[in-house]
């Protein structure tokens, strides 16, 4: 039975779901949302908040301050709740209201930036926020997600051997990439450890993570607007990118099946199907990681007026969404 005192403490690292069923490929899907952040963004908050306290950057006087597309916000409000330290969270419109909300209620602050940077759009309007602030006070300790080591070292120290214990014969990984920090983790464990299995990033059409042209991206999490500094794509093997409206497909589907999980999680499923039609190599073991769960889309991408407003009449297409199609 576990028992804790600090929140941060908690987090389920052996859970997977088998998606053979409702996807007919083989792919196991490791669900990082069961911790009291809700999210994989405790491991990348704890081990970064730990290595600022180590190098005495953080003490009692100091303000966290974080650029966020939510999640590492809910992570580090509760972290810094647990801690006794302030935090404020610098996020944007696309933030959900539940995370907003639940960034408060643990004690923090939120700053929503609206206008979007007429380069590096809403994240660099974000990062210029954070930045004039830090100058004007050096109360403000920017942990800085984007550039920090400690953010892929906890996934090289805990999510990728995690994987690797479970699946000692692990072929494939599909790993979302938002400031990378899943992927880049993941991916240089793999390469020193266990260098035959291929490392398949999912990103979001629209993003610039891996060059591609920037565009419209309505669901928080993956994808970026500035390329993220810790990305080495050398460790990289392969690059998925989705359409948000496959994305709205996937979480549906998943949903059907009793499964209700976060916007990113259906990118990173349907890229990973796609891979692996594309790529048929039966009898290869496969895993994909999810990032959180579905209670917090629960006005976006499980809402009918929103998804149809923003993809069209048809993006819920319900042959498409019952027909999945178990090969056996
Ligand atoms: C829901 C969700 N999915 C995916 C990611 C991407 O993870 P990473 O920043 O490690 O690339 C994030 C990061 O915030 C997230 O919140």
């Amino acid at each position: 039975m576990p028992v804790i005192s600090v929140p941060e403490v908690f987090n389920e690292e052996e859970l997977y779901v088998d998606l053979h069923s409702m996807f007919g490929h083989s792919l196991y899907l490791k669900c990082e949302g069961f911790n009291f952040a809700g999210s994989i963004k405790l491991k990348a908050a704890a081990e970064m908040v730990e290595a600022a306290e180590r190098d005495g950057v953080l003490g009692p006087d100091s303000i966290l301050i974080e650029s966020s597309s939510g999640n590492l916000g809910v992570a580090l409000s509760m972290i810094a709740a647990s801690k006794g330290y302030q935090f404020l969270c610098v996020t944007d419109s696309r933030c959900n209201l539940t995370t907003r909300r639940a960034m408060e209620a643990l004690g923090s602050r939120v700053q929503i930036i609206n206008e979007p940077d007429a380069k590096g759009g809403l994240l660099a309007a974000r990062i210029d926020y954070v930045r004039a602030l830090c100058a004007a006070d050096d109360r403000y300790v920017w942990l800085n997600q984007y550039a920090n080591p400690h953010n892929w070292k906890a996934h090289y120290r805990r999510t990728a051997p995690a994987i690797a214990q479970q699946f000692p014969d692990l072929d494939v990984l599909f790993v979302g990439a938002g400031t990378t920090g899943t992927l880049m983790g993941c991916a240089r464990f793999f390469h020193e450890w266990h260098s035959s299995v291929r490392i398949v990033a999912v990103d979001s059409v629209g993003s610039v993570t891996f060059g591609g042209a920037p565009g419209r991206r309505m669901i928080p999490g993956l994808g970026t607007s500035v390329r993220p500094p810790i990305l080495d794509e050398s460790y990289v093997d392969d690059v998925v990118n989705v359409e948000e409206a496959d994305t709205i497909r996937a979480c549906h589907r998943l949903a059907r099946g009793g499964f209700l999980f976060g916007g990113s999680t259906g990118t990173i499923v349907s890229g990973a199907v796609r891979w692996l039609a594309q790529h048929d190599e039966s009898g290869q073991t496969a895993v994909a990681i999810a990032p959180d769960l579905g209670e917090r889309y629960l006005d976006t991408v499980y809402q009918t007026n929103w998804l149809q407003d923003l993809y069209g009449e048809e993006v819920l297409n319900s042959a498409e969404l019952t027909a999945a199609s178990p090969t056996g």
